[in-house]
């Protein structure tokens, strides 16, 4: 196992994928030569055999009824017939000549009906030769003989061939397996160079390209999410860098402005009464705006809901509790609400109570004076906010809920275009959709789907 892991760790892809596939090609061609090797021999030796076997047959029907003898001795020569002997099963009644093929004590169990005809490779007058021994009427036996160097040259030359074969089999396996894993890998190889170049620029704009009209193979599909995971990653890292730009930028003016009071107020003992209380009032005015954009910025930067803080939250009372407050901030503003069921949502209560405040604040800034603003909330869960002021312009509804987005009508009044983009922002951590339209009659409607 241990073996195994270290394999796997200490050598590339592309060369443990090159071996295991030599391996498997080269083991495939081995396998073949040698089932080709076994079956040559095997015919060779078969044929001989068949000859061997219809001579002692021959020899059988010529020799029928006489005793033991030597029939053909001419074993040496090769283009001489079957060498050829019958001998009896006890050695005592051995014919005076002597034999030519070696006689053993199998051949007299043969002769004696002990034991069946068997083939075997012996040695004639220094040749290679097959000897067939088989049983010959009662109490004798046949043992005929060829030479078999042709066979034995044949089953060499078959042998040297195939290992030939073989070897050449197993040298090109090598360069297959090489030559596939390269191909093969070559896209996994551009990804892998891609990634390495964006770890190293940090540059989330660099795109694999994707192979015009290819299938959709692995690497293809791992490509194309890598390049959306890439695009993820540049759209964050531009949604930052803007937020941080646009922040810096909305923060230089009331900055000035602050300034500008601050040094007024350094040269107090120049100004009338009148004018040091405006600079001082300016002052808090504008300190108070810097800090409460500074806090909506930290909110924006926030993306998911702390989930130590997500709870059961009821939204009737919360939306309630909000009005009131509401209430408060616009005296001369009338708030109806409309409360059907009390839906429940899993949420941070803190969070909501702000996005309810953001769109209660707006109806109340741009209603009219005396409102009246009508709130809805039933179930579903889906709360509406609406109002009697100039509405948003066709033009402008696109926009409303970008950063620092304010239409051109709303310019006059106090704000610095974060509100809606922050209520968007906290209702998607909520699973809610928060959208604008235009009511029926005149004036901007909002409505906060849960989902
Ligand atoms: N009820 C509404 N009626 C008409 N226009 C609206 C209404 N609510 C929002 N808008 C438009 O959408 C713009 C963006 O609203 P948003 O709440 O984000 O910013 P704001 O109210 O101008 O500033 P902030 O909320 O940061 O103090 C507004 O400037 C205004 O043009
Ligand atoms: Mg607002």
């Amino acid at each position: 196992m241990r073996a195994h892991a270290r394999w796997r760790s200490r050598r590339p892809l592309r060369t443990r994928l090159a071996l295991v596939t030599s391996a498997a090609a080269a083991l495939v061609t081995l396998g073949v030569c040698a089932a080709g090797f076994t079956i040559i021999r095997y015919e060779l030796v078969h044929q001989l055999d068949l000859t061997l076997t219809q001579h002692a047959t021959l020899v059988q029907q010529q020799y029928r009824g006489q005793g033991p003898q030597v029939v053909y001795g001419e074993c040496g020569y090769l283009a001489a017939p079957a060498c050829t002997q019958i001998v009896p099963a006890s050695p005592a009644a051995d014919p005076p000549r002597p034999y030519l093929l070696p006689v053993t004590p199998a051949t007299r169990q043969v002769a004696a009906g002990q034991r069946g005809a068997y083939f075997d490779g012996i040695t004639v007058s220094g040749h290679p030769a097959r000897m067939l021994t088989t049983p010959f009427g009662t109490g004798q036996a046949v043992q005929v003989a060829l030479r078999s160097d042709a066979v034995q040259k044949g089953i060499t030359q078959a042998g040297e061939l195939m290992a030939v074969v073989a070897g050449a089999g197993i040298l090109l396996a090598g360069g297959l397996g090489y030559a596939v894993a390269r191909t093969g890998l070559a896209p996994v190889a551009r990804l892998t160079a891609t990634a390495e170049r964006i770890a190293a620029t940090r540059d989330a704009g660099v795109r694999i390209d994707l192979p015009a009209g290819r299938g959709e193979d692995e690497v293809t599909r791992l490509a194309r999410t890598f390049n959306t995971m890439l695009g993820a990653l540049e759209e964050s890292v531009t949604a930052q860098r803007r937020l941080v730009a646009d922040a810096s930028h909305e923060l230089r003016t009331p900055l000035t402005a602050l300034r500008t009071n601050a040094e007024l107020l350094a040269k107090s003992d120049r100004l009338t009464d009148s004018q040091r209380s405006r600079a001082t009032a300016g002052l808090q005015r504008q300190l108070r705006e810097v800090t409460g954009l500074v806090n909506d910025l930290i909110e924006l930067a926030r993306d998911e809901e702390p989930q130590a803080l997500v709870e059961s939250v009821r939204l009737g009372g919360l939306l309630e509790h909000s009005v009131d407050t509401a209430r408060g901030h616009w005296p001369e503003i009338e708030f109806l609400s409309v409360m059907t069921g009390d839906p429940t949502v899993r949420g941070v209560p803190a969070r909501l109570s702000r996005l309810f405040a953001n769109l209660l604040d707006n109806a109340a800034k741009f209603s009219p004076p005396g409102g009246p603003v009508e709130i809805t909330l039933h179930d579903g869960p889906e709360l509406t906010v609406r109002d009697h002021g100039p509405g948003i312009a066709p033009e402008d509804l696109p926009y409303v809920f970008d950063r620092f987005y304010r239409a051109s009508a709303a310019r006059a009044l106090p704000g610095s275009g974060l509100g809606l983009a922050m209520a968007r922002q906290i209702a998607r951590a909520h699973h809610a959709e928060l959208t604008a339209e235009a009511a029926p009659g005149g004036g901007a409607l909002f409505r906060l789907r849960f989902t």
